[in-house]
């Protein structure tokens, strides 16, 4: 039980945005309790120190994490490995049958949450959104030719499978875990 928290960050990588957006929203929650919180974009990120816990997301994009977020979990690994740690992934493997367990078991790389002691209840996947008319045809290529689910989802126009009640949920259940007021 953690009754000290004081400071929190929510960080993120984000290729179109929309993991941008997931991010805010777990940080506007969390701000609804007695507790400081940062949200900023995960190539912004330089220093852990004043944080004790750190919630932090990337979409997966070809079977994997950004680099970004890769490269931030390399970088921080030490530091992160003694706080409290939340990991969230945005992808659409999530809307298949048990996709979000298949997400985290496949996408998250050489296993790494369990380097970072990030326990089972602290790592969601979440849906994600995907706009058929802004992706690059390089990206839709990698998606249509690489994409490791059953079925992609619908190729045109832009599809929001967020479920903000579900990723709301999760920034409860996180303050709940920290006792946070
Ligand atoms: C080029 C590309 C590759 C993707 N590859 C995968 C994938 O391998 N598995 C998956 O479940 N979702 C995949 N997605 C879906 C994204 O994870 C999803 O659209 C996510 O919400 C995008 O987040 P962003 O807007 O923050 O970049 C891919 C999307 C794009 C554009």
């Amino acid at each position: 039980m953690v009754s000290s928290t004081k400071s929190l960050l929510v960080t993120y990588a984000t290729s179109h945005g929309s993991t941008a957006e997931v991010a805010q929203h777990i940080a506007d929650k969390l701000s609804k309790y007695r507790v400081d919180v940062d949200s900023a974009p995960i190539m912004q990120v330089r220093n852990l120190a004043k944080y004790d816990v750190v919630v932090f997301g990337s979409p997966v994009h070809n079977g994997l994490m950004l680099p970004a977020l890769t490269h931030f979990l390399t970088t921080h690994g030490t530091t992160l490995a003694r706080k409290h740690v939340f990991l969230f992934l945005t992808c659409i493997l999530v809307l298949e049958q048990d996709g979000a367990a298949s997400a985290i078991e496949r996408y998250i790389p050489n296993r790494i949450h369990e380097h970072l002691g990030i326990p089972p209840e602290n790592i969601r996947a979440f849906a994600g959104k995907l706009n058929w008319d802004t992706i690059t045809i390089d990206e839709r290529w990698q998606l249509t030719n690489r994409y490791d689910g059953k079925k992609l989802p619908d190729q045109n126009g832009s599809s929001d499978y967020r479920d903000w009640d579900q990723i709301g949920g999760w920034a409860n259940t996180i303050a709940e875990q920290l006792n946070l007021r």
